[in-house]
């Protein structure tokens, strides 16, 4: 542990402290999906972000090496897609230089195949891979994009292939139309170093076009699984984990659920989002974010980033996942590509 961190544990109105960052390192994406960046929404594409509101990397590893010295112990890279950043891998060695931090990745794993050895080399801890169907068929219906399902499974081979351990698939189940995904994705990790986690449809943002009916719950995505596989359920391995988690009692592997909507988890909610163009959100579903580039990028001391930090956590209350019924359709949420997953 870094002796300069702070002597009191940074926490805020719920009591929650500050552990787990995630950064947005590009608003765009190569794949269209129907849940985050669905094609037709506005008749035209995303307004993307020009590339001088976009943080350079040193930007965003001294926003990280702050954060560290409040306790941050993770951070996970996401976007839209992180690897359509060019040298992703330099910004993971960057980061992978801060003392006691882990770096994770979330990708779609379209381009992972050529970039896994790199990340690797960077000192890149952890990915976890965006999968949604194992045919192409429902694949291409959730994902909207030129791609198949083997580039997908290649990048993940490769990603196993250089050293990564523990990745992780994350399965978005929409009700109606990607349903066999559960059982499918189950058989084909089971008994793999790969371990899936089936995510309740979110109503993330305000183009996805949410509809409850389109929610299976976890329960009952639980339920379709122990029919086939018999599951055992696990203690959560660390706090603030989001997933479910649940063994096979055959002793293959282990499996998980997302419960974001019928079981929020805003209680033991840890984390912090940077933004792609430098703005702190405390909640994926808060409409406005605070802004530190303006810091980084006239002056401002890292004393007054930390400051800045620190008020904008000690005020934070969000428990939106927990409000949810209460307050759906008010606000124009952020969407997640730009924010962050
Ligand atoms: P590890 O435990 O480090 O593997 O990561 P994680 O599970 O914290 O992160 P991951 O990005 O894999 O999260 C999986 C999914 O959970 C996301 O894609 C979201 O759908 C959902 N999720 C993650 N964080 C939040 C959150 O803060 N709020 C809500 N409502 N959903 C979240
Ligand atoms: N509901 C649930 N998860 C979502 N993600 C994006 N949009 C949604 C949504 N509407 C998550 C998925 C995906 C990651 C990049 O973001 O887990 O794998
Ligand atoms: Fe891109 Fe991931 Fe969003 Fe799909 S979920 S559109 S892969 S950022
Ligand atoms: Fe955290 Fe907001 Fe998600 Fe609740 S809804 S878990 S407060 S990000």
């Amino acid at each position: 542990m870094n002796d300069n961190r702070l002597p009191y544990s940074l926490v805020d109105q719920l009591q929650r402290p500050l552990q787990d960052l995630r950064i947005s390192v590009t608003d765009r994406c190569n794949f269209r999906c129907t849940y985050c960046m669905p094609r037709t929404v506005f008749g035209q594409d995303y307004d993307f972000l020009p590339r001088p509101e976009i943080l350079t990397f040193e930007e965003i590893s001294r926003t990280a090496r702050i954060f560290s010295q409040l306790g941050i112990k993770k951070i996970r890279l996401t976007g839209g897609e992180p690897l359509l950043r060019k040298n992703l891998d330099q910004l993971v060695a960057q980061l992978t230089a801060i003392e006691s931090i882990e770096v994770a990745l979330t990708t779609n794993a379209s381009i992972l195949a050529k970039k896994a050895q790199s990340l690797k080399d960077a000192g890149l801890n952890r990915i976890t891979v965006s999968l949604d169907a194992l045919d192409d068929p429902t694949f291409k219906q959730m994902s909207d994009a030129d791609f198949s399902v083997n580039d997908v499974l290649q990048g993940i081979e490769q990603a196993l292939y250089v050293g990564f351990e523990d990745i992780k698939v994350n399965c978005v189940i929409k009700r109606g139309t990607n349903d066999h995904a559960l059982l499918d994705l189950a058989r084909y990790f089971k008994g793999t170093a790969v371990t899936v986690r089936f995510i309740e449809f979110m109503d993330v943002g305000s183009t996805n076009n949410w509809q409850p009916v389109e929610v299976i719950p976890a329960k009952e995505m639980k339920e379709i699984i122990d029919a086939e596989f018999p599951l055992e359920s696990l203690e959560e391995s660390y706090l603030g984990e989001v997933a479910r988690r649940y063994r096979y009692a055959d002793g293959s592997g282990e499996i998980g659920f997302i419960t974001s909507v019928t079981h929020p988890f805003c209680g033991q909610c840890t984390r912090i989002r940077l933004s792609t163009d430098g703005k702190l959100y405390t909640c994926l579903f808060a409409s406005q974010g605070s802004d530190i580039r303006h810091f980084l990028r006239n002056g401002g001391s890292d004393d007054e980033i930390t400051q800045h930090i620190i008020t904008l956590w000690q005020a934070r209350s969000d428990r939106y996942s927990e409000l949810r019924q209460l307050e759906s359709g008010q606000k124009k949420k952020i969407e997640m590509s730009y924010i962050g997953g």
